[in-house]
């Protein structure tokens, strides 16, 4: 038998062996080491890992950087729902990608030699998307859509019996509200009127009724467009009621909007990766403050959940970012390296830049609706979200009479949501690559798209 079949063979008969040369992490463990072993079972030192690292990263700034072209991908409609979206070159090829993260998992130690290069920086980066520079902050990325946040929140931040306070703009607070009873935590709605927010003074007066143990609220709410006033409702929880834990829904918020996870004292921003984040769906994002983990590992009663339990996933998502093997259940590598790509590609310059181009792109859209004489679900400008306008449809005009010819014309918008007018109003998302590259014409496409497919479908403007 060769050497190199016999060192193969060793490698993967030590994954059955009591003592693993790649000692793993689980829950139940947290030595958090990881020994790196060349071909013939000696340790490789740290500093020779970091030389073959410093090597690869020179040899891949030498390699010649491809003309720069709008897309690669095969011709297709621009995706402007309000998630998911269109998806940068880079962050799509990126996922054609046959290996793991070594970090990630610990099959992983099978490709461990031939990849000590892989930059796995995902965790400390969405500190930087959400601005939290506090080292008890949290980030977990797990395998799912945003709505296994809302699980994760439900069963590890509060209890059975406990009671939440839930403010509504949209079809999304009732789902985060069932999702509450689910788990069997109370949960009590504060409802505005479609198209508004409830008040501050109306959130004042909950708080001040009964003791709640968080306050939730959708910071976009995909179904009306609808805005929410973070920061000012934070102010307001620390001083009415500082023990309540302030929980943000932003998965069609986080990239579009401001947020500001320390200066703004948030507990929680549940996030998906398919929205402002540009990467294809398929990752429960989220950021958790310190006080948050805390009062997780304070609790009386288990996590209600098994999957999305945190006694699970703490321990994995520290020795991730501390670059130490782990293993709960398995990731999804190609997701990551997308996020990865996605995350580097927005970070590469200020946050507030990335906000900017989604602030200019909503008002030409916003212009571009009042024009044509159309009104949005959110009337006023303050409740108006930046990385999505929900559009009330011309009388005697449904979803039906214009959707499918703006297919034809080359662009997805999406049907309301909201179950009381659904059939009433379209969703026109504007987000990610198709606001931040300047050579993509999506917007304008839209924009003149929409013009267009209403006059066929009867209105004069
Ligand atoms: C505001 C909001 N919250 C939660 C969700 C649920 O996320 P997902 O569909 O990724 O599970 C969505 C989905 O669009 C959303 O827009």
């Amino acid at each position: 038998m060769s050497s190199r079949a016999g060192s193969r063979i060793k490698q993967i008969s030590t994954h059955l062996n009591s003592n693993p040369f790649l000692e793993l992490n689980t829950p139940f463990s947290t030595e958090r080491s990881a020994r790196l072993e060349d071909d013939k079972g000696n340790r490789i030192p740290a500093k020779k890992v970091q030389e073959v690292k410093t090597k690869v990263a020179e040899v891949r700034n030498l390699a010649p950087k491809p003309p720069k072209k709008m897309s690669n991908q095969a011709p297709h409609p621009a995706l402007l729902i309000p998630g998911p979206i269109e998806f940068d070159d880079a962050v799509l090829s990126s996922m054609s990608h046959y290996r793991y993260p070594i970090l990630l998992h610990p099959f992983a130690s099978f490709h461990i030699h031939g990849h000590l290069g892989t930059d796995f920086e995902v965790l400390g980066n969405l500190r930087k998307l959400f601005l939290t520079s506090d080292p008890a902050s949290q980030p977990f990325v797990i395998s799912g859509s945003g709505t296994l946040g809302w699980d994760q929140v439900a069963s590890n931040l509060v209890e059975p019996g406990d009671e939440v306070l839930v403010l509504h703009t949209g079809y999304f607070a009732d789902s985060f509200a069932d999702c509450f009873e689910t788990y069997g935590v109370k949960a009590t709605q504060l409802k505005a009127p479609i198209g508004d927010r409830p008040q501050l003074d109306e959130v004042e007066k909950a708080l001040k009724e009964k003791e709640y143990k968080m306050l939730t609220v959708t910071h976009v709410d995909t179904s009306t467009g609808v805005l929410s006033e973070i920061q000012a409702l934070s102010e307001l929880v620390q001083r009415v009621s500082p023990d309540t834990l302030v929980v943000v829904d932003g998965v069609c918020s986080v990239g579009s909007e401001e947020i500001r996870f320390d200066d703004w004292k948030l507990d929680a921003v549940v996030t998906a990766s398919q929205k402002g984040i540009g990467c294809p769906a398929g990752l429960s994002i989220m950021m958790v403050s310190g006080r948050a983990i805390e009062r997780f590992k304070a609790r009386k009663t288990r996590p209600t959940s098994y999957f999305g339990s945190w006694k699970n996933w703490l321990p994995i998502m520290q020795n991730y970012e501390a670059k130490k093997a782990s293993y709960f259940a398995t990731p999804s590598p190609q997701l990551i390296h997308a996020l990865d790509t996605a995350l580097k590609q927005i970070l590469s310059r200020p946050i507030e830049d990335y906000w900017a181009a989604h602030k200019t792109a909503s008002q030409k859209v916003k212009k571009a609706v009042a024009d044509l004489g159309l009104r949005q679900l959110a009337s006023k400008p303050e409740n108006q979200a930046t990385g999505m306008t929900a559009i009330y449809l011309p009388e005697g005009i449904t979803p039906p009479d214009v959707l499918p010819s703006l297919l034809k014309k080359g662009v997805i918008f999406a049907g309301g949501l909201h179950k009381e007018i659904a059939t009433k109003y379209i969703r026109f998302g504007h987000m990610g690559v198709s606001v931040t590259d300047p050579d993509r014409p999506d917007i304008t496409k839209a924009i003149e798209s929409l013009k267009e497919g209403l006059t066929e479908a009867g209105y004069k403007a």
